[in-house]
């Protein structure tokens, strides 16, 4: 089992689009079984993922999110039937992920993450890990992916110690280059008080536009810096398709667009090949 998280400290680089359609690209192309996780408490992948209704309807039901995870506090819970009663936390190896199709999975985010990163829980970040080690044999998913929020948080550093490696996305512009700088010296910084395992395996670039005057900058920045050894030879391309897939739950596997594909695919293939 493969933990890969998707980590970039800025938003809106195409981390959520990268995590989901890499999940579908192991899924449906590779036939290995995935996992997604979204920790992101603006929980953007489920939302790729289930629409609002379905989404609804599965917390009404008490189905399991990325709570269940983090928050393992007994609370009262208080009827009109029974009077106030305990509510006792299922068991970590019980937590039960949402089969979306044949070979992926998703634990859903919570916009509730808001709520249990203010209150005080021992031990909060280490749960994640224990999650994955307790489904591990139940399951036996060959990748889980973690989709991350892009602040330093709780959450971040959870997915940091449950993980093998962490794929960068980056959007080709010079304010994003300079956020990969800041999350190693940060992953670093972790490194120094925390056990972690992670290591790099690729900065691969998203939303390009091979024209523009940026695009070349970037990548002739790239090229000369540490990260050039990391750099995935495919690139995804900026697509107003790509952007809708996200609000009708398809995947760019689905698109009509042969360059499109090749890439999500291309990527796909270069981060197994580095996790080997
Ligand atoms: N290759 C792409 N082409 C066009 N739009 C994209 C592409 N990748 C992502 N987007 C859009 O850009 C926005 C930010 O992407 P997202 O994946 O949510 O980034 P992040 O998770 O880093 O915040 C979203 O609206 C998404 O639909
Ligand atoms: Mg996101």
């Amino acid at each position: 089992m493969k933990v890969i998280s998707l980590i970039n400290m800025k938003g809106g680089v195409g981390k959520t689009t990268m995590s989901v359609n890499i999940c579908d690209c192991l899924a449906t192309r590779n036939n290995s079984k995935v996992l997604l996780i979204d920790i992101d408490p603006q929980f953007n992948s489920t939302q790729c993922l289930m629409n609002p209704d379905e989404y609804v309807n599965y917390l009404k039901k008490g189905s399991d999110t990325i709570i269940n995870v983090y928050d393992r506090a007994t609370r009262p819970l208080v009827s009109s039937v029974d009077g106030i009663k305990e509510t006792i936390p299922k068991k970590i190896e019980d937590i039960e992920p949402l089969k979306i199709k044949k070979n992926f999975y998703l634990l859903p985010g919570n916009l509730e993450l808001y709520r249990v990163e203010m209150t005080p829980g021992e031990g909060r970040e280490n749960r994640l890990n224990k999650f994955l080690i307790a489904i591990k044999e139940k399951y036996n998913f060959d990748y889980v992916i973690i989709d991350t929020p892009p602040t330093p948080s709780i959450w971040m550093t959870s997915a940091l110690l449950a993980s093998e490696y962490y794929l960068i996305p980056v959007k080709p512009d010079p304010i994003s280059f300079t956020g990969i700088d800041l999350l190693q010296s940060i992953i670093d910084d972790r490194k120094e008080n925390l056990d972690l395992k992670i290591k790099c395996c690729g900065v691969v670039l998203t939303m390009v536009e091979d024209q523009t005057r940026v695009y070349k900058d970037a990548i002739k920045f790239l090229s000369t810096s540490k990260w050039s050894k990391y750099k995935y030879a495919k690139e995804l391309p900026k697509r107003t398709a790509i952007a809708r897939t996200q609000l009708d739950k398809t995947f760019i596997l689905d698109l009509n667009d042969a360059q499109a594909s090749s890439a999500i695919t291309g990527i796909t293939d270069e981060l197994v090949r580095r996790t080997k």
